[in-house]
């Protein structure tokens, strides 16, 4: 039997977002006259497996679909077309403060998450000190989140997520926020998530540390599977393909 933790067969998603072409066109919208639609084609026929244990790395431009996949294996989303198989308890999204309430403090920001996730508030008592501890935001945490730097937030985030102890932790694009200090952290907290079987999967642009960090990198373009392979490899490709800088 195969060890995929995640298999993706087929995917395609499609968003579908209202225009507004002009001035008359958008007054005519707004008397709910006319609507015009654009589908976006943000997915096409993706599939791969992921396996227990492995840290698989997205990569490509922006607007390639990494967000909308991880989204989809979060089951935040449904696909369009294709099926999503997920064999593991928990699994977290990392969007930079997706869930995040700016308006009240670290602390509460903590237990709610915590308690979105399924966790009793007993539970949350007894992590609060390590989340606390590992996010490094120990002064700032009775501070409403609106007040923390951007690097701050993530850092709560990801030590949040950490703590929910995944099978399958889902990070989009938050380790390169942090400071070096921070990213070493994370770094050996991934290493013993995966030591105990986890798996993970991290969207970036940080490709020098997507080299050091993924066994294999999935490279999606314009929606579909351009490569999947070995880390190096793939990102040497997608690097290749990227236009001469200019200068
Ligand atoms: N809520 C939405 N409504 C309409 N279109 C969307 C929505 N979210 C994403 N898209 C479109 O889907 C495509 C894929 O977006 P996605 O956010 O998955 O890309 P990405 O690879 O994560 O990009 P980035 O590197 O900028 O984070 C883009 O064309 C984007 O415009
Ligand atoms: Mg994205």
């Amino acid at each position: 039997m195969s060890s995929a933790v995640v298999s993706v067969n087929g995917v395609g998603v499609r968003y579908r977002a209202y225009v507004e072409r002009n001035s008359t066109l958008r007054r005519a919208a707004a008397r709910g006259r006319l609507r015009e639609t654009a589908v976006v084609v943000a997915l096409e026929d993706v599939s791969f497996e992921v396996q227990r244990g492995e840290t698989l790395g997205l990569i490509g431009d922006n607007g390639a679909g990494k967000s909308t996949l991880l989204r989809v294996i979060a089951r935040t989303m449904r696909p369009d077309s294709g099926s999503v198989a997920v064999r593991g308890e928990t699994s977290t999204l990392l969007q930079l403060g997706a869930g995040f309430n700016l308006e009240l403090s670290g602390s509460r920001n903590v237990y709610l998450s915590g308690l979105a996730h399924g966790l009793r508030k007993a539970e949350i008592n007894r992590l609060f000190g390590d989340i606390v501890d590992f996010a490094g935001v120990a002064e700032a945490i009775d501070r409403p989140l609106k007040s923390y730097s951007s690097g701050m937030v993530s850092r709560l985030a990801f030590s949040i997520s950490m703590h929910l102890m995944p099978d399958i932790l889902l990070l989009d694009e938050v380790l390169a926020v942090g400071d070096a200090g921070f990213r070493e952290k994370s770094r050996s907290a991934m290493r013993e998530l995966l030591a105990r079987g986890g798996t993970v999967m991290v969207a970036s642009h940080a490709l020098r540390m997507m080299v050091q960090m993924c066994d294999r990198v999935l490279w999606l373009d314009r929606g579909r599977v351009r490569g999947l392979g070995q880390a190096e490899t793939v990102i040497e490709a997608y690097t290749r393909s990227l236009p001469p800088a200019a200068g």
